[in-house]
């Protein structure tokens, strides 16, 4: 069975070595060593100043969004994960979407000016599939706007846009390190901004505002890494490198064997981007091509993801509103097995079963 991607799991006697420093501490949270090391190594590896590790990819987008006191609409794309919207909704705002490119996936920051009104306070955009957004425009606007800018980058570990770590845009990054992810601690995740006041902010909010044991600087709520999964990170840090390059080869074997389907069209990076081979997206030309590549694929028991689908606009609980770009690639999109793992027989199935399908 081919599943849309592999964990990877480092050896398990290198998980078991950074688990036996937590034992013997008896020490399992409250940012332990483990957590405290993880964070000094992903800084350096990032060339980010303030990071902070989190339990999951979805607290820190509500947190970032809590510290920076949004109120009223935020604008957001409607092609991302259900936890970019949901983010805004929770923290009591209202999701404005503003439709895509349709070569990047990306927010459309020539439709941003019109969506914004007196209540927008924030943008709030996804670098797709580790795509970086068109992030000059969208921080002119936000200039212009006097607006924050919030990016979900759950998908862009190791992304650089224009030299720089695309984390380092932005008011606040956030980031996923969920198990389905390049980089990864079981669940976790990850907060980053240049602003160490905002930082400081944040960091009191994912720790129940605590201040010292007995003072408290504010609200908060536990969004803490704890020694577990940070233990699991470092065991798979070490082999970040080899999982980048594993990945790489994959992806430029199925552009290989896919770049001439004249049914599909393959993601495109944006310029200036190294890009970290996250996910291997593909557009179908119709829905009736993407459920019969699908339904063939599922014969062989490969089974690649709907991701993103549906379009965030048609969710139940937003204020109705059409996204005729976002809807029509998202029933169209596919996500294609990609893993660190994949081999070479694998993807020349997968590639020759996409090349059989009629419709
Ligand atoms: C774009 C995007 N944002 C946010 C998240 C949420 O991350 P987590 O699952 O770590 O909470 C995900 C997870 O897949 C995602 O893909």
């Amino acid at each position: 069975m081919l599943n849309v991607t592999e964990t990877f799991l480092p050896p398990m006697e290198e998980y078991t070595k950074y688990l036996q420093k937590a034992f013997d501490k008896k020490w399992l949270t409250n940012r332990g060593e483990l957590v405290v090391e993880l964070e000094n190594k992903l800084k350096k590896y990032l060339s980010v100043e303030n990071l902070t590790l989190t339990t999951n990819g979805t607290l820190p987008l509500q947190l970032a969004i809590k510290a920076l006191d949004l109120t009223g609409e935020i604008i957001t794309t409607p092609f991302s994960y259900v936890a970019t919207t949901s983010s805004i909704v929770w923290e009591n705002c209202n999701p404005v979407f503003v439709d895509i490119e349709e070569n990047f996936l990306t927010i459309d920051p020539q439709k941003i000016e019109k969506a914004i009104t007196e209540r927008t306070s924030a943008i709030l955009a996804t670098h797709v599939f580790g795509n970086p957004c068109e992030i000059e425009k969208i921080q002119q606007i936000a200039n212009r706007h006097n607006l924050k800018v919030i990016y979900d980058a759950a998908h862009c570990f190791g992304v650089k846009y224009k030299g720089e770590c695309v984390f380092n845009y932005g008011d606040v990054s956030t980031c996923s390190f969920h198990a389905t992810k390049i980089f990864h601690t079981g669940e976790g995740g990850c907060f980053i901004t240049k602003d160490k006041e905002l930082h400081d902010k944040i960091y009191y909010h994912h720790n129940f505002g605590h201040n010292g044991s007995t003072k408290f600087h504010g609200l908060g709520i536990n969004g803490k890494m704890s020694e577990l999964q940070a233990a699991l990170g470092l065991a798979v840090f070490d082999h970040i490198d080899e999982i980048l390059n594993r990945r790489k080869t994959a992806v430029a074997y199925y552009n290989e064997l896919l770049h001439d389907v004249s049914s599909l069209k393959l993601i495109q990076i944006r310029p200036e981007t190294q890009w970290n081979y996250h996910y291997y997206p593909i557009v179908c030309d119709s829905e009736k091509t993407l459920l019969a590549v699908m339904e063939n694929l599922n014969i062989e028991k490969i089974f690649p993801r709907r991701y993103f689908y549906p379009s965030l606009n048609t969710l139940p609980y937003v204020q109705e509103s059409t996204m005729p770009i976002s809807e029509s690639i998202s029933k169209r999109t596919l996500c294609l097995p990609l893993s660190a793992n994949l081999d070479r027989s694998s993807i020349e199935l997968i590639a020759s079963i996409i090349n059989k399908t009629q419709v």
